[in-house]
């Protein structure tokens, strides 16, 4: 799709997010990072997304909530976590971010030349949530053989319920058939070996999917972690299907057609899944009740009113 000359409104280019990266980040040799991530299973750079692109990132996913009934892409709530999945239909910075060319720098030296975008998110954790430790290494039928890497970016500054890696984990794990992992037996067993992650917003982590981790638990009400997540994989028979709003793509080439999924099959369920069950209470405030039932009473009026009253109505409700 070739790039068009066009008039870009003010609140595109602010949407866009500006210089993605900061120029560390983008000076940094893909090298190191493949190094880093060979030898521990991740690698960590603070202040590696700028001010300006969390910023857009922020006020997308506040443009699209949550919401009950409204026909475009929107947030849900899974318990003690928000989830904003179709970052690729809601924001146009996310979308530049996860098709950046450094990422495919990136993923080359680790997956080789065939490789998809699995997965992604933005999403918000709250006090009181429990992540158990396990690795990304699996389909959405359990444990499996697939290398991949998962991005993380945060959001917001963490100085708490930040995320842990079992330093060198991705070396071993793939020699148990299994995922999950109690947190005794990590405590007792490889405790000298978490890293803990406790960074500024800005932070980007990129680990192997091997790698035994998690979100360390926060006991209090009022914590909210706000991140991204992306998984990238080797596996190109699946993936979660994805909703992308083609506005955000400038051009595309075969490589990023590939990474995005066209023309192959994307069968897995999308996480997390969710009903009006996991809604926790409070979601659904007062206010949107209150909204909906007024307007449902009025519009209920209004339908057994004579004709010439709605024209009257109709008539002054478009003066106003
Ligand atoms: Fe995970």
């Amino acid at each position: 799709m070739p790039m068009t000359s066009m008039k870009v409104a003010p609140q595109e280019l602010k949407a866009d997010g500006g210089e993605l990266f900061s120029a560390e980040f983008l000076a940094l040799a893909a090298n190191t990072i493949h190094q880093a991530i060979k030898t521990d299973g991740f690698f960590i750079l603070e202040n590696a997304l700028s001010v300006p692109a969390i910023e857009a990132i922020l006020e997308d996913v506040d443009n699209h909530g949550f919401a009950i009934n409204r026909n475009w892409a929107h947030g849900v709530y899974a318990e003690h976590q928000y989830y904003l999945t179709h970052m690729l239909a809601c924001s146009r910075a996310f979308t530049r971010l996860a098709t950046h060319p450094k990422l495919f720098e990136i993923c080359d030296g680790i997956l080789g030349h065939d490789y998809r975008l699995k997965a992604m998110r933005y999403y918000e954790t709250y006090g009181k949530h429990h992540m158990q430790w396990h690795t990304d290494n699996k389909t959405d039928r359990g444990f499996a053989h697939i290398p991949g890497l998962i991005f993380i970016v945060y959001l917001a500054d963490v100085d708490d319920g930040e995320f842990q890696y079992v330093r060198a984990s991705h070396n071993w794990s793939g020699e148990r058939a299994y995922s999950d992992y109690g947190d005794e037996e990590i405590e007792k067993n490889h405790g000298k070996d978490i890293v803990s992650f406790k960074a500024p917003r800005g932070t980007v982590i990129i680990y192997d999917t091997y790698g035994i981790h998690r979100a360390r638990p926060v006991a209090s009400r009022t914590f909210v972690r706000k991140s991204l997540f992306f998984q990238v994989d080797s596996k190109m028979d699946s993936a979660e299907p994805i909703l992308l709003n083609p506005a955000y793509i400038d051009s595309i080439d075969a490589k990023t057609a590939q990474y995005l999924g066209f023309g192959l099959p994307a069968e897995y369920k999308v996480f997390p899944n969710t009903t009006i069950k996991n809604l926790q209470w409070g979601r659904v405030g007062l206010r949107m009740v209150s909204q909906w039932l007024a307007y449902r009473m009025a519009r209920s009026l209004f339908d057994i009113m004579p004709h010439n009253i709605k024209k009257i109505i109709k008539a002054r409700a478009r003066r106003t």
